[in-house]
């Protein structure tokens, strides 16, 4: 039942500070986070694990290609990340106390599950499913298993799913540094942020007017770019993804960095640049990338945060987020885009909640 909203789509994006209140119930003590709800023995186990590969498809790989940045920057534990549909397919190394972790809203995607069922025939220090459907075949074939709480996902798009698992994927990292004798505190910083998580996620979602007026800037446009850098770059391609495939306007994500080594080439007055600009440690670089939108007349929208000053941007072209910590912040900027998303499709009048040539769960190969 959609309720008062126009769209499941919108009513699951509203939904996300509670569904992140509900992944994360029972997983957090005051300064830790209690690693036994993987399973008794987990903490000494996480504590093995020298290697890590991420196995998701669409969204899912997304949200794996963060976490990357979280486990690499926060544990220093090597990390790749890669579409099931080719992992599966090649010959992988894979380095002794290898974790395989496989990303998934459905739990039946055909590609994540087959790349499970390969880890399962040995190899791998462990299997560790994060997934949506407690009954699902990822669910039941895993050694360990992270549920996030979204909730039903009746949307094709994924929103909430996704926000809850760099919830689950942020738990993890937390759980992997605990058990290890490192940055105590960067443990009890973790925990602090995702608790933070559901208020500031209703404090973005507060954005909805003035991104509806922005997506009307959309309407006839074919093209647009998204640019982030470090763990915002995931959240560019998360961002294009959702434009394509509700809105049909063709979007690609570029980290900006790369911006000068073809792409700018596309800018002119009839593409939107849609830059996610934290106020993190690259924000300077990235404002370097922006300059040179701008000086080819790109249109440039920037999501960024309010306590930054926004030399030479005009007031419509940027919106404000909360200040956050840098961790959490891939999971709140995702929420504008999520929004930006809906209402262009809703500009366009396209189907929202069915895409057209999509299904909700891909359990063909
Ligand atoms: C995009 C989307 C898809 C899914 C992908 C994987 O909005 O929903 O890209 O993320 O088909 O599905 P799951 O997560 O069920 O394995």
């Amino acid at each position: 039942d959609k309720g008062e909203y126009r769209h499941y789509m919108l009513k699951e994006i509203f939904e996300q500070p509670g569904a992140i209140n509900d992944t994360l119930a029972g997983t957090l003590g005051t300064d830790h986070v209690l690693t036994a709800i993987l399973g008794p023995d987990a903490e000494a186990r996480l504590g093995n694990i020298e290697h890590i590969h991420i196995v998701a498809c669409g969204t899912s790989y997304h949200a794996g290609l963060v976490a990357r940045y979280w486990i690499e920057g926060q544990v220093g534990i090597p990390c790749q990340v890669e579409v099931a549909s080719e992992y599966r397919y090649r010959t992988v190394a894979v380095p002794a106390n290898t974790l395989l972790i496989t990303i998934s809203q459905s739990g039946e995607t055909a590609d994540t599950l087959a790349a499970l069922r390969f880890a399962a025939k040995g190899g791998y220090l462990a299997t560790l499913a994060i997934c949506n459907v407690a009954g699902s075949s990822l669910v039941r074939e895993a050694d360990w298993r992270l549920l996030t709480h979204a909730g039903p996902e009746i949307g094709v798009a994924s929103t909430k799913a996704f926000t809850t698992q760099l919830v689950a994927l942020l738990w993890l990292t937390t759980a992997l540094l605990q058990s290890r004798s490192g940055n105590q505190a960067q443990v009890a910083a973790n925990v602090a942020a995702l608790r933070q998580l559901p208020e500031l996620i209703s404090r973005a979602l507060e954005l909805e007017p003035q991104i509806t007026r922005l997506a009307e800037r959309f309407a006839n446009k074919h093209h647009t770019l998204f640019l982030g850098r470090g763990p915002h770059y995931p959240i560019a391609m998360e961002g294009a993804l959702k434009l394509k495939e509700i809105s049909y306007i063709h979007a690609e994500a570029y980290a900006a960095g790369e911006l000068k080594h073809g792409p700018l080439a596309l800018v002119d007055e009839n593409m939107p640049v849609v830059s996610v600009a934290p106020s993190d440690s690259l924000l300077e670089k990235l404002r370097s990338n922006l300059e040179e939108v701008r000086a080819r007349g790109g249109e440039l929208i920037t999501f960024a945060c309010e306590s930054i000053d926004q030399e030479g941007a005009s007031p419509q072209d940027t919106l404000s987020l909360p200040e956050v910590a840098d961790v959490i912040s891939p999971v709140l900027y995702t929420i504008p885009l999520q929004m930006l998303s809906y209402h262009v499709a809703l500009v366009k009048g396209t189907d929202v909640d069915k895409p057209r040539n999509l299904a909700k769960s891909v359990t063909v190969e």
